[in-house]
């Protein structure tokens, strides 16, 4: 990827402007819409971050490909050359009911693989990033690369949807065998708990390539395993179940799903 260290200054420059606006909307009044279902939200303010960031695209990179979660940037069948994938708001729910715990993400990846990666915390003002082959830092202090706990002396957490579903007891076994379960709410800042060693896994019933793209690059950086939960490497242009894991945790939890859909 050519223009790194550019890329790397703009990206910051754009989160930075892109969080004062989500934090401006709270003192004004913001259209909410129902995307799929009452639980599926988006905001006048997911849309206008999305804008904000497709125009600086087009304008410093006017020959790439953006792939948006609210739909205004192009339309992605293929991950040839370069494609921004953005998460205006990550965890839109949390953003709407709780003023907090929300992220803005973005990526950059050429032919299919991430090179830059980034996850903000918009109310503890938490930058994570990490460009390719150079390591993850928070707020520009480099991280260090996470140890490899177990599953039985680390914390997991586990997507809503997983863990509320009636189905499969899955999430709920690889929570006994844990320390314990914790819920967020947003895949980013999830992921970014993996990434500092403050959980030892995180699972995705169904995360989209924008849930993904940013905390992929990020936790790779640091050691992390970052797969579809049956273990084959992530479909970055679907939907997959996931997990981002120590290696540790990461193959055990992958042998108990195979057990339960073997057995
Ligand atoms: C959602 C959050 C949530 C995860 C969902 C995502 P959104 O993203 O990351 O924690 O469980 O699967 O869709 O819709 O708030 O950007
Ligand atoms: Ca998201
Ligand atoms: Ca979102």
């Amino acid at each position: 990827m050519n223009q790194i260290v550019k890329r790397d200054q703009l990206i910051k420059e754009w989160i930075y402007v892109a969080a004062d606006i989500s934090r401006t909307s709270f003192e004004q009044t913001i259209n909410i819409e129902e995307k799929t279902n009452r639980t599926d939200l988006v905001t006048s303010i997911d849309k206008e971050i999305e804008q904000y960031f497709i125009e600086k695209i087009a304008t410093h990179f006017p020959n790439e490909r953006v792939l948006g979660e609210e739909g205004s940037g192009h339309q992605i069948t293929d991950l040839k050359g370069v494609v921004w994938i953005i998460d205006p708001i990550d965890g839109t729910l949390n953003f709407v009911k709780q003023k907090n715990d929300f992220a803005i993400m973005i990526s950059v990846y050429e032919n299919g693989i991430g090179y830059l990666g980034y996850i903000y915390d918009v109310m503890k003002d938490e930058l994570y990033s990490a460009v390719k082959n150079q390591g993850a830092c928070l707020n520009e202090i480099p991280l260090k690369k996470v140890k490899d706990i177990p599953l039985r002396e680390g914390l997991v957490a586990v997507s809503h949807r997983l863990m509320s579903s009636e189905k499969n007891d899955e999430a709920r076994k690889i929570g006994r065998a844990s320390s314990g379960v914790r819920m967020v709410g947003s895949a980013g800042l999830e992921t970014a708990r993996v990434a500092t060693g403050r959980l030892v896994a995180y699972i995705g019933a169904s995360l989209a390539p924008w849930d993904i793209g940013a905390g992929k690059v990020i936790s790779e950086e640091l050691g992390l395993i970052y797969t579809q939960l049956n273990g084959e490497k992530i479909d970055m242009l679907h939907y997959n179940k996931t997990i981002v894991a120590t290696p540790s945790a990461h193959k055990e939890i992958i042998e108990k799903f195979k057990l339960d859909k073997e057995g």
